[in-house]
């Protein structure tokens, strides 16, 4: 609940919780001839996140961040009711870089009763996070959408930490020829390596300590692939090794895949990808890294 003081302040952004205020600020924005770049979140922001408001704060003229913790991509009620949920210190840091607009709605603004209609995107949401997590995919789509109607911007800011997820929505931007600019940025790590995610909070010291086997392991990979190894059996293998140095951490996958359909790759080319997942305790990790340059 944001206080009077909050939303008040003149430097704060203004801060709508109802769909169709979302919806027509963001059109008078537009009718002025202006341009407006969302940024997706489910809150609990952190640098990641601010490297996504500061990318849209440069392309676009406006900038709105909906944060919203949607129920219908957690495939574990546990996982969903401990998700950090810090809307206040979300709209102070927000604030802090002039950001116009937050869409913070409930859950029944989002799925009023009666809500049945969701959107599946085939093939790309099969494997991976989408086999670990049965329907995860089907819960993003269908809030992203959704917020693309809600807030229908010209373009929209996703990071590269969720490989699988940019890829699910780009696919669905383009079967469905959505107008809007999906914009995929930089996975950001920790002064560490540890790859920034809301749930990193979750971490012992002793997890944190743990879990920085999973970057550690795709720098491996990134250095073995430099010295010309393109045989997944070899390269995985190698990570395996390093991984177990680990025993707290539980691998749930660790692919070689190709960028785009994200099927395991016989032999590995540049700008294939490297997934990983595990679980530490009851926190889940993800990760990647993507293997070489576009010119070689
Ligand atoms: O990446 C996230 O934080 C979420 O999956 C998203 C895109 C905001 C949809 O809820």
């Amino acid at each position: 609940v944001l206080t009077n003081a909050t939303k008040t302040s003149r430097a704060m952004p203004h801060v709508v919780s109802s769909v169709n205020e979302a919806y027509q600020w963001v059109r008078a924005q537009q009718a002025r001839g202006k341009t407006v770049g969302l940024v997706p979140t489910m809150g609990a922001l952190h640098a990641g996140h601010l490297s996504l408001v500061d990318r849209s704060i440069r392309d676009c003229d406006f900038t709105v961040v909906s944060i919203f913790v949607n129920p219908k991509q957690f495939n574990q009620p546990a996982d969903y009711s401990v998700y950090p949920r810090t809307l206040e210190s979300d709209v102070r840091q927000l604030a802090e870089r002039s950001v116009d607009l937050v869409f913070a709605p409930s859950v029944e603004e989002m799925y009023p009763a009666g809500f049945t209609t969701h959107v599946d995107v085939e093939g790309v949401t099969d494997r991976w996070e989408g086999a670990s997590r049965p329907g995860h995919f089907r819960g993003v789509t269908t809030v992203v959408l959704k917020l693309f109607q809600i807030v229908p911007a010209d373009r929209a800011y996703f990071g590269r930490k969720d490989f699988q997820q940019a890829l699910a929505i780009e696919r669905m931007a383009a079967d469905l020829n959505l107008p809007v600019e999906i914009v995929v940025c930089p996975l950001v790590r920790d002064h560490d390596g540890l790859a920034l995610s809301s749930r990193n909070v979750h971490l012992s010291s002793d997890e944190r300590r743990s879990a920085l086997v999973l970057s550690r392991s795709l720098r491996l990979a990134r250095e073995i692939f430099s010295t010309g190894e393109r045989d997944p059996i070899r390269l995985r293998d190698a990570m395996l090794r390093l991984l177990a140095d680990e025993p707290t951490v539980q691998l749930e996958y660790l692919a070689i895949a190709d960028p785009t359909t994200l099927a395991e790759l016989k032999r590995i080319e540049n700008g294939a990808v490297v997934l990983i997942a595990a679980r530490l305790g009851s926190t889940r990790l993800i990760d990647n890294e993507v293997l070489g340059n576009n010119d070689e």
